[in-house]
């Protein structure tokens, strides 16, 4: 890695948790890749510590995160130009978020609509990681001192709750400029990717129906399967994006089409407006599959040489060490802690 300067420090992280989906790509991957071609420094993160905070397999997880690795790889993330690496290789994540569960107020955490989710009814019976996981969060993006945060829609007020954490360190200990104030970057077709069966529902990788997303690794057969019975109204499409509001499952999909083809929904209506979706969707399957093919056979590939994926993460943490270690080191300074010597 260069010593240039870069005008952004980009951060952003994936949870090791299953296969990635459509969501993940259009909403995150596909943006991720994007930002390499630009004068930004880009550093990935496969955050393994984020997923312990529900109950993970050992081996499944020791699975996932290579998995995930390829699958960063196979859709176009260069570790010639980013930094890909794994959370738990860089101890100091866990060292700032200590510091952080020390700064953030119960309040602040109390409002997390995604503890919330996650939680659900069973308030009691979460981890306590479950809880505080935003808390890790800040510390991955401001650990590296990043200026911009990629992520989907969802993620947003955990962002939001990264500045307050920033600024309420800065502002406690007199350090008025030590952590930036890092920007969320929400933005393309596609930031929030709907179930297939629930155009109110996010597509997620933790849904308990398959039929609800497109798994990155899913082949011709099963993606053009699940557009086909993927959940529609009767009415053939609107000419203009307007005639979408109150229909969820149009608009997802039209999302999808225009985020896969990098045209604006505007477009996508001018071409396919007033045709039912037995037309729409054979023309969306073709173009899902012409998009996710070749990323699942080069994962496939990249899966049958995990030792090279083992050293592309050992290269990552090294150089995200060199960032993240000076920076812990002026916290602690910051906050009292005396340095051996
Ligand atoms: P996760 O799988 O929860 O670790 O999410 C990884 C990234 O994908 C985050 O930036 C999420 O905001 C994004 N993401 C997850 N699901 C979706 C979705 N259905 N639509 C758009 N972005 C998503
Ligand atoms: N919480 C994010 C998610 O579930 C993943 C994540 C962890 C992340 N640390 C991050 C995203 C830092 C952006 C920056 O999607």
């Amino acid at each position: 890695m260069t010593q240039a300067v870069h005008t952004r420090r980009i951060f952003s992280g994936v949870q090791p948790t299953g296969n990635l989906t459509l969501g993940n790509y259009l909403g995150a991957v596909k943006r991720f890749v994007e930002m390499q071609d630009h004068d930004w420094q880009t550093i990935y993160c496969v955050v393994d510590l984020h997923a312990i905070t529900v109950w993970q397999d050992p081996e499944q997880l020791r699975r996932a995160t290579r998995e995930l690795t390829a699958a960063f790889l196979a859709c176009g993330l260069d570790p010639a130009r980013s930094i890909l690496f794994n959370q738990s290789q860089v101890p100091e994540h866990a060292q700032l978020a200590w510091i952080f569960n020390c700064v953030a107020r119960l309040g602040w955490l109390n409002r997390m609509t995604q503890f919330k989710d996650k939680a659900g009814k069973d308030r009691e019976r979460v981890s306590t990681g479950l809880y505080v996981y935003p808390n890790l969060m800040a510390a991955d993006i401001l650990l590296y001192h990043a200026t911009h945060v990629p992520v989907g829609e969802d993620q947003k007020q955990h962002v939001e709750l990264t500045r307050d954490i920033a600024a309420k360190f800065n502002n406690d200990y007199g350090v008025p400029d030590f952590f930036p104030q890092p920007e969320p970057v929400i933005e393309g077709a596609a930031t929030r990717v709907m179930s297939l069966r629930d155009g109110t529902k996010k597509m997620s990788k933790s849904d308990p129906s398959d039929m609800s997303r497109i798994n990155l690794t899913d082949d011709a057969d099963a993606i053009s399967q699940k557009i086909r019975k993927a959940r529609t109204d009767p009415e053939p499409l609107p000419s203009e994006v307007a005639g979408l509001e109150g229909r969820a499952e149009a608009r997802n999909l039209v999302n999808i089409y225009a985020a896969l083809s990098g045209l604006s929904a505007e477009a996508v209506l001018a071409e396919h407006g007033g045709k039912p979706f037995s037309e729409f969707k054979p023309a969306l399957a073709d173009l899902t599959v012409a998009s996710i093919s070749p990323i699942s056979a080069k994962m496939r590939e990249l899966m049958g040489d995990v030792a090279e994926i083992d050293r592309i993460l050992g290269k990552g943490a090294e150089q995200a060490s060199e960032i993240a270690e000076p920076i812990l080191a002026k916290t602690y300074e910051i906050v009292g802690m005396v340095r051996s010597r």
